[in-house]
């Protein structure tokens, strides 16, 4: 290795032909997106183009469930978790020599914490990790306000949809190295404090330290964080060992096991810009292999009933547009549509009503599908979970056509002949009250930048969020512009002008998708916001959400109240981040800060803040 003067790559016949199955959302072809065993590096830096992870056999591991995270003890009489994230062996695949991965508690994807609504809970999130990144880091990323030569990994947990403390919500400067020698300047406290007083939901917990997020994410440092309550237990959801929580996420792998992370961009020929650093961020990662709930290219076995999935898109940046096809294994092909997901919750809790999704089911990167799927007309099928989500998605990416790999297998599923239990599913017509926040509250419009269009000084593209007096975008460290008082509604207005769509994430509260329209129709200082113009949300965009998908050249509209909100919620002010959730754009710049100002009693509907009712 070392002295190859280009990269070897896979057959180019192969790949674009599986290139071409992906974009054009056909069944998948056996082979696709396995790559070869060739693995050659041209110098150290490496492109994703110059890697192809191991030709692992698929479908031969089980998905494995994420285990329950157990308090340690009790803190103010409130269950206290201390959960440890340190550095381990794990198998990924049978085939695949044990990867070194970073996990909580010792596990990739960490252990699930179980809550309940109305009952907080505190978690010491420990680090325990080496001296060294297991990946390499760009210390050219926020150099300025990273002390990159500190010794330890810096790292910081956000509880990512959690209606949190701003002290316990994982701001990215309050990260802190092993333990706590070293805390970054927005570290407050050891103990997080959950209050957990919001709509039961799919949330999850992850890694959010400044500038190397999506190296710390990539190295394993996620998992689930389901909240729950009586009133969700009643309406007869498919419960214990028939409730699954799946995080989709990709990778790539050298063939001793360990994680592969491009180090260095591809331009169109496949070659690396000499003026970017080394190691260089990539401006996304696409990784060739599906790992579900931390297994390569996983099966599942499941009885011909209903089952509930709480599906996590926890990758760096890919999209994944899903639906379960049924499969023939031994020519690896797909034929016929399989069961329809209905789906009966999203990023911040329960839907209305339950949506039968006809068609396909998207999530960027950090959203949540909450889903039931009756498997009881497919016993002793198999069936894929297909994905025809182009790499690049819509729009383009600053990447060579060559590192935009497409994953269309995720995962299989065998559908036994009978089942051990009776199916006693039946979806109630009304899953809960999702209240409206209604348009005439509005206090406060914003009009918010996505842009592509900036270089950093290595001639990097550069993403930036702007707003209306600044629309090319302000860095991390720019004074907050966003400055909402608690008991405010606003609705926020997400004008994409770069060329690709973005995930687009805001801490601390959930929001409702008023609509979208073209970003040439809507113009903040002349137009009225017109209702009637606007696209209406997708059926999987209903309800509470805390990321959503802006494509290029649209503007999506989301209303949002800072502070209780019938009953439902938390009062809540300080400061927090909204960004872009593909990991690399919040790590190169896509990211700003937030802040709730306290009501000061300027007419701002403190009166909306109601604690006395409480809601399902
Ligand atoms: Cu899941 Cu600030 O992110
Ligand atoms: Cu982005």
């Amino acid at each position: 290795m070392g002295n190859h003067t280009g990269p070897s790559r896979p057959s180019v016949s192969r790949r674009e032909l599986c290139i071409a199955a992906g974009a054009a959302g056909i069944s998948a072809l056996a082979g696709c997106s396995t790559g070869n065993t060739n693995s050659s590096r041209a110098g150290n830096a490496t492109t994703i183009t110059d890697h192809s992870s191991p030709d692992l056999e698929k479908w031969v591991d089980e998905v494995p469930r994420p285990s329950v995270a157990e308090p340690s003890g009790t803190k103010d009489g409130r269950p206290r978790y201390e959960i440890a994230m340190g550095e381990v062996e794990q198998k990924l695949h049978r085939d695949l020599p044990a990867t070194t991965v970073w996990g909580y508690d010792g596990q990739f994807p960490g252990p699930t914490i179980e809550a309940e609504q109305g009952e907080p809970i505190y978690v010491r999130w420990t680090n325990d990790l080496p001296d060294e990144h297991l990946l390499p880091e760009d210390t050219t990323i926020h150099s300025d306000l990273i002390p990159y030569d500190t010794p330890g990994v810096r790292t910081v947990t956000h509880l990512h949809g959690g209606n949190v403390e701003s002290e316990s919500d994982g701001h990215a400067q309050a990260w802190f190295t092993r333990d706590f020698q070293e805390t970054g300047p927005e570290f407050e406290k050891k103990d997080y404090y959950y209050v957990n007083d919001q709509p039961p939901a799919t949330l999850w917990y992850h890694d959010h330290s400044l500038g190397i997020t999506r190296l710390n994410v990539y190295a394993g440092l996620a998992g689930f964080y389901l909240l729950r309550s009586d009133h969700e237990r009643s309406l007869g959801l498919p419960e214990g060992e028939y409730e699954i929580p799946l995080v989709l996420q990709d990778r790539s792998f050298e063939r001793d096991g360990s994680l592969f992370y491009p180090t260095a961009i591809s331009d169109e020929k496949g070659g690396s810009d000499e003026s970017h650093p080394d190691p260089s961020i990539v401006p996304q990662f696409y990784g060739d292999t599906s790992v579900v709930n931390g297994k390569a290219w996983p099966r599942l076995s499941v009885e011909p009933r209903s089952y509930r999935f709480r599906l996590l898109n926890g990758s760096n940046s890919r999209y994944y547009s899903l639906q379960f096809r049924r499969y023939d294994e031994s020519p690896g092909e797909t034929d016929g549509d399989g069961p329809s997901f209905v789906q009966v919750g999203n990023d911040g809790g329960l839907l209305s009503t339950p949506v039968e999704i006809g068609d396909r089911l998207e999530l960027g990167a950090g959203q949540r599908a909450d889903v039931v799927v009756d498997f009881s007309e497919s016993a002793g099928e198999t069936l894929l979970l297909h994905n025809d989500a182009p790499a690049q998605y819509r729009g383009k990416t600053g990447l060579g056509d060559d590192d935009i790999v497409p994953l269309p297998e995720i995962m299989l599923v065998d559908v036994n002949e009978a089942g051990d239990s009776q199916d006693a599913t039946e979806l109630p017509d009304e899953l809960t009250r999702v209240p409206d926040i209604s348009i005439d509250s509005v206090d406060n419009e914003r009009y918010l930048t996505l842009n592509g269009g900036a270089t950093d000084d290595y001639s990097r593209q550069l993403y930036l969020l702007g707003t209306a007096e600044e629309p090319d975008g302000l860095k991390i460290d720019a004074p907050v512009t966003e400055e909402p008082a608690l008991g405010d509604t606003e609705i926020w207005s997400f004008a994409n002008r770069s060329g690709m769509s973005h995930p687009m994430h805001l801490h601390l509260v959930h929001f409702q998708m008023v609509g979208r329209q073209s970003i040439g129709d809507y113009d903040p200082d002349e137009d009225e916001l017109d209702l009637e113009a606007l696209e209406a949300p997708k059926p999987y965009e209903r309800g509470w959400n805390d990321v959503i998908t802006v494509d290029p050249g649209e503007i999506v509209h989301v209303i949002v109240h800072f502070g209780g909100h019938d009953g439902l919620f938390n009062d809540q002010t300080g400061t927090y981040m909204w960004h872009c959730h593909m990991l690399e754009h919040e790590d190169h710049d896509m990211m700003r800060p937030f802040t709730v100002l306290p009501n000061d009693g300027r007419g701002a509907d403190s009166d909306d803040v109601d604690d006395s009712t409480t809601q399902r």
